[in-house]
């Protein structure tokens, strides 16, 4: 139905529009029944519905209807499914049609830029080509059913310590390279109904005010058409955030401050058509959902059922020393209470009142051989002598221990950030004490972030389950006993302790969070640092084994236009079926600015029967090979050779091939007389100038040994030093030596700058 916005808009009072821009409630949009225009609800998000009939809070204290928690964010994003996330954007776009909400506020895509962030777990991943690939395709999923998504928190929302005042102080290449680009690819690829401003302030500026973030980058950059709403109080002052561009507050702010737009449209304060415009947007998002009601069919028990198989094609098998699958006929101690009492979501405004939770130990209630012990308690971190022998005894007495460890509730949370990055200490312990008796020793991970892990050279067998979902039993079950092959690769770093991380030294400060790290954030500070860690970014291990081959790049020679394809084979080599997670990463041999050793691009999972061979494609285009340029403000790539590669992980590289870029597009010149010598000669349009500089240097001095003498002995090494000397030396000392006069310089420069 084709709705004439405006004329609907000429009909409102200022005050109704006013309303308009926010909350009726705690979830409701004002409605203004005269006009037919109705009053629509919008609820968390994002991995399950957190519908509150009764009275309604943004920190999941009070309750909500019963509905089904999918994994969180931190658990789907190692599916590296695309088509996965589409169907569990499905499920929450017809879950969410059918309770009548107008928007599912998520996804998360913030980067996790500190294992310390309490809401990690809501978040996808430390690299920003896969939280956008990840977040548009369950983008596009929920609005399959004209449901909206609110992709959030836009953004620099990388801790939660003071989140509501503290400044992200991020440079600009920074935020473009790696805090933007999930949302940018969220907004082209799925056009999500409506964007949430963060809490904090962006560079000094807050979120909800940020006319640049709001209006600038998401709108006019990127195109994006829905509206912005703000995270849960996040408006600092209500005209500003509106000329800045957002539309919406949230929750109500009891009227308060839909006077203070009334009053700044009447004295003059506020153009009357910048409020008419955040109506319109917002009104446009409304009936795009009321005019397209459908009967969407879901059964909580369905979507219990995608909830595991997500969790299935999630998990991660860290290691395994030939001690899993386990086997039906062996005696095996399960220990830990999560085993009963399975830690899989996180507390906050994401929290599922969910209809059913299954623990491993219900699933495996059949099963023979299988011995429970407590062992310690989920939610504490006191080692209990009794309760640990029980479980040293168990143990001892079985083939293999499988211990169910994890972070307790309030160690990981929306609203405030971890203090370490350990175990509770009483797990630590009990699994070494384990270790002492039985040597086969798996351990099951239940966390939202990555955690140290004391014991990893001598455990045989670490499975990251991360936080489930509430199918989190059905999907460990069928991983541990082979029912499934997992496929789950890490959508983040392991560092072996917290103070290898790269925010180590600026994280978690109360006003001012300055990102000195810049873009090595996760794998892309390890590799540059030649760093080891406990597990790499990408890294995941199956029941089978893939082999790699055939490795095929289209063209050797690509114009800035064109786009690449990539081709490769992938073979199960092992004897069983199971799904390979092939990852392209480019590498920049340029050298034309300072970059990570190279970048996910691309990447796609495949499922393969034993002996099973099928073809991967991957495309690139000048974007994938660009770097963000703080000069021309745009996305940069230096004519020259990329390396392609192809990996299991980051650091499992199969396959490499090489693609020559060629482009006109140069970075504008910018000679003065401070310019190097070196700066000169390294561009190819000054590069004559640079050299005959030099050459006039080398004639003054004659080449130079280290005592300042020349020597023809050792020539190469003097012509080495001269050169380098020579490369740092500004333009305006070639005055100083009398070979050129400032005014010829001036002239030159002048000339260059030209060009
Ligand atoms: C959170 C948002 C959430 C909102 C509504 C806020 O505290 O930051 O992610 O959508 O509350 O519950």
């Amino acid at each position: 139905m084709e709705r004439n916005l405006k004329e609907l808009i000429g009909q409102m009072t200022l005050e109704e529009k006013a309303g308009m821009c926010s909350g009726l409630d705690f979830w409701h949009l004002k409605g203004v029944e005269r006009l037919g225009i109705p009053s629509v609800m919008v609820s968390d998000g994002p991995h399950g519905l957190r519908k509150q009939d009764e009275k309604g809070d943004h920190l999941g204290i009070n309750d909500s209807i019963k509905a089904v928690c999918f994994p969180p964010a931190v658990l789907s994003a190692c599916s590296f499914d695309r088509e996965l996330m589409g169907q569990f954007g499905d499920a929450i776009g017809r879950e969410a049609q059918a309770n009548d909400l107008s928007v599912v506020l998520g996804p998360g895509v913030n980067i996790k830029r500190s294992p310390l962030c309490g809401r990690n777990f809501e978040y996808y991943s430390e690299d920003p080509y896969l939280a956008g690939e990840t977040a548009a395709s369950f983008i596009n999923g929920v609005q399959s059913h004209h449901v909206g998504t609110s992709v959030k928190h836009f953004a620099g929302n990388n801790q939660e310590f003071n989140r509501m005042s503290s400044s992200s102080n991020i440079d600009e290449r920074t935020l473009r390279e790696i805090y933007l680009p999930a949302f940018e690819t969220a907004v082209k690829k799925a056009q999500p109904y409506t964007v949430m401003c963060s809490y904090n302030r962006l560079n000094g500026v807050f979120s909800s005010e940020n006319r640049w973030l709001l209006t600038d980058v998401l709108r006019e950059e990127w195109g994006f058409q829905g509206y912005v709403m703000s995270d849960w109080g996040a408006v600092n002052e209500r005209v500003p955030g509106l000329k800045a561009g957002l539309e919406l507050e949230m929750p109500s702010s009891n009227g308060a401050n839909d006077q203070e737009i009334i009053a700044a449209v009447k004295n003059g304060d506020l153009e009357e058509s910048v409020l008419d415009q955040a109506v319109e947007r917002i009104l446009h998002i409304i009936f795009k959902y009321t005019d397209n009601r459908e009967d969407a069919e879901f059964t909580l028990e369905k979507d219990h059922a995608l909830a595991a198989r997500i969790a299935e094609e999630s998990m991660v098998l860290l290691k395994n020393e030939n001690v899993l699958p386990l086997k039906e006929d062996e005696k095996i101690a399960f220990i830990g209470e999560f085993a009963a009492k399975p830690r899989y979501q996180g507390g906050g405004s994401s929290h599922i009142n969910s209809f059913r939770v299954s623990s491993i130990l219900e699933e495996v209630k059949d099963r023979p051989g299988i011995t429970y012990v407590k062992g310690f308690s989920a939610d504490s971190d006191l080692y209990d002598e009794v309760l640990a022998r029980e479980a040293i005894d168990a143990a001892a007495k079985a083939d293999k221990a499988v211990i169910f460890a994890g972070l307790p509730d309030s160690f990981e949370s929306e609203g405030y950030d971890r203090t370490h990055m350990r175990l509770p200490q009483c797990q630590n312990r009990l699994i070494e004490e384990v270790l002492k008796v039985q040597p086969e020793t798996i351990v099951v991970l239940h966390n939202g972030s990555p955690v140290e892990m004391p014991w990893l050279s001598r455990v045989k067998g670490i499975l990251e389950a991360y936080l489930g979902g509430q199918a989190v039993g059905t999907a460990l079950a069928g991983i541990l006993f082979g029912k499934v092959n997992p496929s789950g690769k890490l959508a983040e770093t392991m560092p072996y302790k917290l103070s290898d991380n790269p925010s180590h030294l600026c994280f978690g400060d109360a006003e001012n969070v300055d990102y000195n790290e810049g873009i090595f954030v996760g794998y892309r500070y390890y590799e540059a640092k030649e760093m080891p860690v406990a597990f790499p970014f990408g890294f995941g291990l199956s029941y089978t084994t893939f082999s790699y081959s055939n490795l095929s790049i289209d063209k050797e020679k690509i114009q800035d236009t064109d786009t690449l394809t990539v081709t490769v084979d992938v073979t199960n080599t092992g004897n069983v079926e199971g799904k390979e997670i092939v990852q392209l990463y480019v590498s920049d041999l340029t050298h034309a600015a300072r970059r990570p050793v190279k970048e996910l691009k691309g990447y796609d999972k495949v499922s393969l029967k034993p002996g099973e061979t099928k073809t991967i494609t991957f495309t690139l285009d000048y974007r994938s090979f660009a770097w963000y340029n703080t000069d021309i403000h745009d996305w940069y790539a230096a004519a020259g050779d990329y390396e392609i590669l192809i990996g299991a992980s980051s650091q499992d590289i199969r396959l490499t091939g090489k693609v020559c870029l060629c482009t006109d597009k140069m970075l504008p010149l910018k000679i003065h007389m401070n310019t190097t010598l070196g700066e000169l000669s390294a561009d190819p349009r000054t590069k004559e100038y640079g050299q005959k500089f030099k050459k006039s240097l080398d004639d003054f001095f004659g080449v130079m040994d280290s005592d300042g003498k020349t020597d023809d002995a050792d020539t190469a090494d003097s012509d080495d030093m001269g050169a380098a000397i020579a490369a740092s030396m500004p333009l305006r000392n070639v005055t100083t030596f009398g070979l050129y006069t400032k005014e010829e310089l001036q002239e030159m420069i002048e000339k260059l700058n030209n060009l």
